[in-house]
């Protein structure tokens, strides 16, 4: 009710009032699902529809087909790491040719870019319709914002070799790369130790439409020109009308990957991990997969539909080999996916597949960087090494998150934060979403309902807990409202076509949007966070961007027209999905110039619902309006599989499904798979029922107070894998592929996981009634069950018993897991303390693992006050060992003072072997001997001999005592432990 009074009242303005309140009440009411008609397919979006036609022609004509584009050769060049030279493309029927200048460059990694522009675009050479300000230019400053400020590291060793046509040129460490460049017709075939691993105009799809005046009509029963492309000039869709001032401009490639079965990434999109193909057949997609960053609640699941963000970059794996593709490009992009047997001879490892995709954008630069791997680790390293690597968030933010629409008042707040307590089950963050606002105003509390944030804020801070405000890039346009106000007079929304501010509807009604590719935008933005500026927030607040890809309820496919106007006179069209990432951005930059009374800065913590390659070093995203069916959850673990591959792996889906209302046992079966998302968080609709974990009642609330504590004892575990994606890019849920990517049954699994370097193994329950799961393992180890050390070995799948209160886990031996087993209100409150180490030994009796640790909110790690162990666990001397990996020591000193009492309280050893099992009952007389700062004391251990031999045995040390911080050994047995230990103990 509340909403409708906020949109009937007087301070929305605008004549569409009535329209945009139908579409509002659309978006308020759950729909079966979503809206089909409310996007475009590929048929429907003019440039798509082209593109695929002359893909389509050019296949079919075989042999016959020659692509137009041939490298001039008199214009290769080669300085300093770049190629140059000029790509000219026959048109039948003009004598000119249109010259594309070409680049190659090549980095330090071995990553290569290849990027090809339009001379007279570039040079301004060109007339635009009507009376636009855009830029002529074909868009090329997408790398400003997705890739790293120093990412400009080349590779100037590149050898270079020009003969009859074909150009070679090695590059990488030690010259393993190559890059074949034929000059007629242009194409490029990538080698890594003489195979082929991508091509590029493979098929000689390659396609860009350069500039033409647009011709004019036909005259009665005259054909119209080949250069009057279809939907060229301007196109209507849903009743908006697309200006298009620079006529067509779409730039298309085909990349093929020979001898490789599987691809995965270019999140998001509700679908399988591997990705099926596009071109119709038996369980393949008819429509490429789209990336359009928009507002499509209540998406259907398995679809290739565009979703909220978009990452372009592919990974193509087989046995013995991963590479990728990113295709820099910001503008709305569609890709096909086919795989067809390949003509020629397999290479090694080969599967009997090519994976061939057509990538087609509709503006801005071909621009297109490869990756030649050779495995999954390289490939994300160094495709990180680009975009970025995960930002060490703070450490509240791989907790859980408690979410709706909404928390009503500030009594509500406290009542659900007191109900948490008492049901004992842990939370750290509450959230507020749209209605905390006055009237819609961001940077404003509702004065009746939340009166006295500041009190909110300081009660949650009791407990060490967060509050999370929704802030929009929407921006109320309203009277008497400071922020609209600023927004206008300094000249800092986007605007129309014709350069007026652009104005258009979102939850509060008639609404402007801040131009975040404006810097001096961020300077504004970064303003309107202070603590002095945003009353009633603290250092325990934190924000959500939402609604940023931008969504317009009453724009073309609920997003801005693409001839709008950024900064700099951009058009809207060439940064569409760079735009959400710009706000998270500015945001981000915002809550970390925050500084406390002393001047303290902390690092952010911002959600973001858009995205692009490198939002990944600004936050954690999301996957948008979910709904309450099996279906969802199901969808959801690929979904955040694939964004680990992207590179964005701090990602989560809505617990419990945002649209409607989960059964007790949907709810519980997605807490015990959303405890394994990287961002845990619930959330509901405004007219979901209440689901708050206590509601559902036992063995409901039971199991998901167990499952909640699971994600709580492994946070050192879930921070440590944080750590590993903060430094080389890897995956923090991990699908197989990943961790055994020789194992060719599970390529395409995407229903199970490994947390990080943990070796634990998931597999979710996501369907209804199920008693039991088949877990597949990818190799030969023993694996143990998590919870009663039952033995799992052999490769294949394992069926595991499953429960509503048993979720399958298991831990794979040669691991050792760090965890945090007390039980307490939130993970500020388990600062001090002390750890468990959980040692499964492999088949050899030997195991290892990591563990990071900071202070979790301040930057002081960056200067080193971290902890990062190694531990070992070594079969021959029956001893675990933690040694140091910080890369300072020195500098870790004073960290280590601060963290001294931080101890180890238990070492748990799953699956004891034979030999230890010996001399533990023989000789340590169930003691084991401790080393640390060079001194010896005992510990007692027990022995738990398993049931039978399907089940591992187990021992315990307990209160070992030994510092988190320091170096030391524990030995299993007192003679291992060398001389000088007989006359000290
Ligand atoms: C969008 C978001 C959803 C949020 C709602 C109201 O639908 O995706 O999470 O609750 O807006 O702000």
């Amino acid at each position: 009710m509340r909403l409708l009074q906020n949109l009937l009242s007087p301070a929305s303005p605008g004549a569409g009032g009535l329209t945009v309140l139908l579409l509002l009440l659309d978006l308020i009411t759950p729909a079966a699902t979503v809206k089909h008609e409310n996007f475009k397919t590929c048929s429907q979006s003019g440039f798509c529809r082209r593109n695929r036609a002359f893909a389509d022609d050019a296949i079919a004509a075989g042999d016959k087909w020659s692509s137009p584009y041939e490298v001039k050769e008199d214009t290769i060049a080669l300085q300093n790491g770049v190629l140059t030279a000029e790509i000219l493309k026959t048109v039948p029927g003009l004598q000119e040719k249109v010259v594309l200048p070409l680049t190659i460059k090549f980095h330090k990694t071995g990553a290569v870019r290849v990027t090809i522009d339009e001379l007279k675009r570039q040079k301004g050479e060109i007339e635009l319709k009507g009376q636009s300000k855009a830029r002529k230019e074909r868009y090329h400053e997408t790398e400003r914002w997705a890739l790293v400020p120093d990412w400009d590291i080349r590779d100037e060793k590149v050898v270079y070799d020009n003969r009859k046509g074909q150009i070679t040129l090695k590059f990488g460490p030690e010259s393993k790369y190559k890059a074949i460049v034929t000059a007629n017709p242009f194409s490029v075939k990538f080698e890594r130790d003489g195979e082929t691993h991508i091509v590029f105009n493979d098929r000689g799809l390659m396609n860009v439409e350069h500039w033409r005046p647009q011709p004019p009509a036909p005259e009665e029963g005259k054909e119209k020109s080949p250069e009057d492309l279809d939907g060229g000039w301007d196109e209507t869709f849903g009743g908006n009308t697309d200006t298009k001032p620079r006529g067509p401009e779409a730039i298309a490639l085909d990349i093929t990957f020979p001898g490789y079965e599987h691809v995965y990434g270019i999140p998001s999109h509700a679908t399988s991990l591997s990705l099926k193909t596009t071109k119709g057949g038996d369980g393949a997609y008819s429509e490429p997969y789209r990336l359009y960053n928009a507002d499509v609640f209540e998406y259907i699941v398995d679809s290739p539909m565009t979703l909220y963000g978009s990452i372009p970059f592919m990974q193509a794996h087989r046995k013995g080999s991963s590479v990728g593709v990113l295709w820099l490009n910001a503008a709305e992009t569609w890709v096909d996916v086919v795989k067809e047997k390949p003509k020629k001879i397999l290479p090694i490892g080969g599967k009997s597949e090519d994976t061939k995709t057509h990538w087609i954008s509709e503006s801005g630069l071909l621009d297109v960087w490869v990756f030649l791997g050779p495995d999954p680790a390289t490939l994300y390293t160094s495709y990180g090494a680009l975009t970025g690597y995960t930002k060490m968030p703070p450490s509240f933010a791989i907790a859980y998150h408690q979410c709706r629409w909404n928390y009503v008042s500030q009594e509500d707040v406290k009542d659900v934060n007191k109900k948490f307590d008492k049901h004992d089950i842990p939370y750290d963050v509450i959230w507020l979403d749209i209605e905390y606002t006055d009237g819609k105003r961001y940077f404003t509390f509702d004065p009746l309902t939340f009166p006295d944030p500041m009190s909110m804020m300081k009660n949650a801070d009791k407990t060490e807990r967060k509050v999370v405000l929704i802030i929009d890039p929407h921006i109320k346009n309203t009277e008497n409202y400071d922020i609209v106000d600023e927004l206008k007079s300094k000249d800092l929304a986007v605007k129309d076509k014709d350069g007026n501010i652009y104005e258009g509807w979102c939850w509060p009604g008639s609404s402007h949007w801040v131009d975040a590719f404006n810097p001096a935008a961020f300077e504004w933005w970064n303003s309107l966070f202070t603590f002095d500026r945003f009353k009633g927030t603290t250092k325990n607040t934190f924000i959500w961007n939402d609604m940023n890809e931008p969504s317009v309820f009453n724009g073309p496919e609920t997003t801005m027209p693409k001839d709008n106007i950024h900064f700099d006179n951009w058009e809207h069209r060439d940064v569409h999905n760079l735009n959400g990432m710009t706000f998270m951005n500015a945001t981000h930059q915002a809550l970390e110039a925050r500084q406390d009374s002393k001047g303290r800065t902390q690092r952010s913590f911002v959600l973001t619902r858009a995205f692009f390659a490198g939002a990944q070093r600004l936050g954690a995203m999301w996957t948008g309006d979910n709904e309450a069916k099996w279906e969802h959850l199901q969808a959801a673990f690929p979904m955040l599989l694939s964004q680990g591959v992207a590179g964005f792996p701090f990602s989560g889906a809505d617990v419990g499904g945002f649209f409607g209302n989960p059964s007790k046992e949907l709810l519980t079966r997605w807490y015990q798979s959303g405890i394994w998302y990287p961002f845990f968080r619930a959330h509901a609709h405004i007219d979901a029922k209440r689901r708050e974990p206590y509601i559902a009642g036992d063995p409901y609330t039971r199991i998901i107070r167990e499952a909640v504590r699971l994600r709580y004892a492994l946070l050192p575990a879930w921070y440590t894998a944080f750590h590993r994606a903060s430094q080389d890019g890897m995956p923090i849920l991990r699908p197989n592929f990943v961790v055994h990517p020789d194992d060719e049954e599970g390529f395409a699994l995407d229903d199970q996981a490994y947390l990080g370097d943990t070796g634990i193994l998931v597999k979710p329950v996501v369907s209804e009634g199920v008693e039991t799961v088949d877990i597949h393992l990818g190799d030969n180890e023993v694996y143990y069950d998590y919870w009663t050390y039952k033995i799992y070995q052999g490769k294949g799948l394992k069926n595991y018993p499953a429960p509503l209160d048993q979720m399958p886990v298991l831990m794979r031996g040669g691991h050792i897991i760090p965890r945090r087993d007390r039980h307490r209100r939130s993970s500020g409150l388990m600062k001090y303390d002390p750890f468990t180490l959980v040692v499964v030994l492999n088949d050899k009796g030997n195991a290892e693992g990591h563990l990071y640790h900071d202070d979790g909110e301040s930057f002081d790690y960056q200067k080193g006050h971290y902890i990062h162990r190694k531990f070992t666990f070594d079969s021959a001397t029956k001893s675990l060992s933690s040694t140091d990996l910080h890369q300072d020591p020195p500098t870790a000193e004073a960290y280590n003072k601060v963290v001294k009492s931080l101890l180890v309280e238990k070492i748990l050893i799953v699956g004891v072997s034979k030999a230890i099992k010996a001399s533990v009952l023989a000789k340590s007389k169930n003691k084991a001997t401790i080393l640390e700062d060079g001194k010896y004391r005992k510990a007692s251990m027990v022995y738990t001999p398993a049931q039978d031999n399907t089940f591992g045995d187990t021992l315990l040390i307990r209160n070992p005592k030994v510092r988190i911080a320091n170096d030391w050994t524990v030995y299993l047995d007192k003679k291992d432990a060398g001389g000088a230990v007989k006359d000290e103990l």
